[in-house]
């Protein structure tokens, strides 16, 4: 079996991570932290949403969040935009990607974005064709592709749908998403193998939720695939505020460690990853997700009581 041996992770922590903070997490905080995955090595950073802020409140200071942070040349910032609005916002803070994101699964999409499947495609189409106009480039991502919260198991064919509706508008790069963290191995892969269909492999990612404690063993499927870029949030922050019970992400130093220990590159600097992770997790209170963290700060603190 021959896996890539480079691989490109997105840190979505600022936004899939902080969206259902209940806390008030203020936009200093959210700039430091990325500036922290940033000095990490991450090229690659989702900021933050421009959707409704009734909708989602936490991501109401989206504008401030982007126009505070330094950038650093080769990083890549991407935010969410969820209709022409959004995007016309969004504009301003210039971002190098949109986010357009549609589901699997009609539920999810009726409770996620008020509208079905077809009316958020009709929706995203003039997002698309504006922000490509402008060189933006254009990511959708597909939720619920292996279960939903709502409809319970996904079928394959409905990913392949959805993958085609997102082709059809001029999409560039879609991420296959596990919203709940439901899926399995084969699942997932199945969910791949129908977006391949209609995207080629450089232009698919996986963004895998880690609720049932499968996201890792997900990404290993999916990096048997050849596919070699992922959606990860540091500390493991995170969860969907319409997809309830659902944890964040898989922790972004977790994948770094299972990478480096396969010998893959992602030009990230794990110690720095975990220093990021910790400024958060202090700032919320509460410890980190990430296996790998925890095992290396205990060894930190051992290393330390030894020196004394
Ligand atoms: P709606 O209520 O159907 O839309 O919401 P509307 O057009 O009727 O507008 C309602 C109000 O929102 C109006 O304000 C609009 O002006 C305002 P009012 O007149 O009541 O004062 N509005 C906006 N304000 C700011 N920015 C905007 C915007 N659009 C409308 N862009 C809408 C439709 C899509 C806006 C809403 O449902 C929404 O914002 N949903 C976002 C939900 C969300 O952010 N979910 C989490 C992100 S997706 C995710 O986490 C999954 C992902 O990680 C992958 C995975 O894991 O599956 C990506
Ligand atoms: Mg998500």
């Amino acid at each position: 079996m021959s896996y890539p041996s480079r691989v490109k992770l997105v840190d979505v922590g600022p936004r899939d991570g902080l969206q259902n903070e209940k806390q008030t997490v203020p936009a200093a905080v959210k700039i430091e932290l990325v500036h922290r995955l940033q000095n990490a090595g991450l090229r690659e950073i989702e900021v933050t949403s421009f959707v409704s802020p009734k909708w989602v409140p936490q991501m109401a200071d989206n504008s401030e969040v982007m126009a505070g942070i330094t950038r650093q040349p080769g990083v890549r910032y991407s935010v969410l935009t969820p209709n022409l609005r959004g995007f016309e916002a969004a504009l301003a803070s210039r971002p190098d990607e949109i986010v357009v994101f549609a589901a699997a699964s009609e539920a999810f999409s009726q409770r996620n974005i008020n509208c079905s499947i077809a009316e958020s495609i009709e929706r995203f189409a003039p997002v698309v064709e504006a922000a490509r106009a402008a060189g933006i480039y254009v990511r959708g991502a597909m939720s619920c592709t292996v279960g939903c919260p709502y409809e319970g198991e996904i079928a394959p064919e409905r990913v392949g749908y959805l993958a085609g509706l997102m082709k059809g508008i001029g999409v560039q790069h879609v991420g296959v998403a596990d919203t709940i963290g439901v899926g399995t191995p084969l699942k997932v892969q199945r969910a791949i193998e129908a977006t391949l269909a209609h995207f080629a492999m450089d232009d698919i990612s996986g963004h895998f939720h880690d609720t049932y404690g499968q996201a890792l063993a997900n990404t290993l499927a999916a990096l048997s695939m050849g596919v070699w870029q992922y959606d990860t949030s540091v500390a493991g922050l995170g969860g969907c505020p319409y997809a309830k019970g659902a944890t964040g992400n898989v922790a972004t130093e977790d994948v770094v460690y299972l990478l480096q220990g396969m010998g893959i590159d992602t030009g990230i600097d794990l110690d720095a990853l975990i220093d990021a992770g910790q400024y958060i997790s202090d700032f919320l209170g509460r410890p980190t997700q990430s296996r790998v963290a925890k095992a290396l700060l205990a060894k930190r603190e051992a290393s330390v009581c030894d020196a004394v």
